[in-house]
């Protein structure tokens, strides 16, 4: 049995009622559904061992989205998000390990397992990744868990990466994927807020990669200033964001993709290609459509 098809049976057989959102993920396309599962639980299975994976990484995927479904039905209720300072995620969540760990793998396992972001992975890896210039510096902000980098790196052995995170557990996590997948050598991970990457050198990067920051912070210009900073003219960013979207630490409401888009536009990133994805199914009678949505920038001022 492929680890695919253990995850299929071992959700099946224990969580019942979150089979048929990953038969919807599977059926984006079977074959690439296959293949990207089996690269993140081959990574989980280096970290936890041929049985430990399933225990640690498919509860923790189920309590996520089970928070997330509720996070959303609160934000229905009240009309806005729950928090909105930065303080209280990083003291509630970001700074709790035991928090922190079950999250990060939960939100490890939607990245194939939700439809919508089973959507998103293959434009990541179709749009963006098979894109890449030749021998690239990457950057990734807030890598979380690691898996969106670490993927770079397995496709290009010639890529290195420089990752930022304000989370030990993160951190942590990140390092302890990349060493599962062999690409430990090309990486290096720091604890550093994403907000004071200002500092580093203008223009040192050929590519970005931030995926899911930017609705976790109070001022998302800065972020996005920071990338344009950091990416060399010509070079591309894959930003990836929530729109309506509740979690208990997401802060930033963008309502629209065109917030997205005008914010980059405004920091001197031209948007050259989107994808907007929801999931198949939501609260009944909602207003608000939850949205993730990809977007791949580049640098202004490409001399060729
Ligand atoms: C939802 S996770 C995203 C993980 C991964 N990039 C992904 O797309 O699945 C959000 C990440 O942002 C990090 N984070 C939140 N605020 C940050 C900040 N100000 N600077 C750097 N990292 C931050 C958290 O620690 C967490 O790892």
């Amino acid at each position: 049995m492929t680890r695919a098809e253990s995850l299929l049976a071992y959700v099946g057989a224990h969580h019942p009622m979150n089979l048929r959102g990953l038969e919807e993920a599977r059926e984006v396309s079977p074959a690439d559904w296959d293949a990207v599962a089996e690269q993140f639980l081959g990574w989980a299975a280096g970290v936890w061992g041929a049985e430990g994976w399933q225990e640690r990484c498919i509860p923790a995927f189920v309590r996520f989205s089970s928070d997330v479904i509720f996070a959303q039905a609160r934000y229905e209720a009240d009309g806005h998000y729950e928090n909105s300072s930065f303080a209280e995620c990083n003291e509630h969540v970001y700074s709790q390990r035991d928090v922190m760990d079950d999250y990060l793998w939960g939100v490890f396992i939607t990245n194939f397992c939700w439809s919508h972001h089973m959507e998103l992975s293959l434009f990541f890896r179709d749009r963006f990744l098979a894109r890449l210039p030749g021998a690239p510096a990457i950057v990734e902000i807030a890598p979380g868990h690691g898996g969106w980098g670490v993927w770079a790196l397995s496709n290009r052995p010639d890529a290195r990466l420089q990752g930022f995170d304000i989370s030990p557990s993160s951190i942590a996590i990140a390092s302890s994927i990349a060493k599962a997948a062999g690409v430990a050598d090309r990486v290096t991970y720091t604890e550093r807020n994403a907000l004071d990457l200002a500092t580093m050198p203008t223009a040192s990067a050929d590519a970005v990669i931030c995926s899911f920051l930017i609705e976790h912070l109070e001022d998302p210009g800065l972020l996005v200033a920071n990338i344009a900073n950091l990416l060399k003219p010509g070079a591309r960013g894959y930003l990836a964001g929530a729109i309506t979207a509740a979690q208990v630490d997401h802060i930033y409401e963008f309502k629209t993709e065109s917030e997205l888009v005008v914010l980059c536009e405004q920091h001197g990133l031209r948007v050259v290609e989107t994808l907007s994805v929801a999931p198949k199914r939501t609260l009944r009678k909602a207003q608000y459509l939850p949205r993730s949505m990809g977007l791949i920038l580049e640098k202004a001022g490409r001399t060729t």
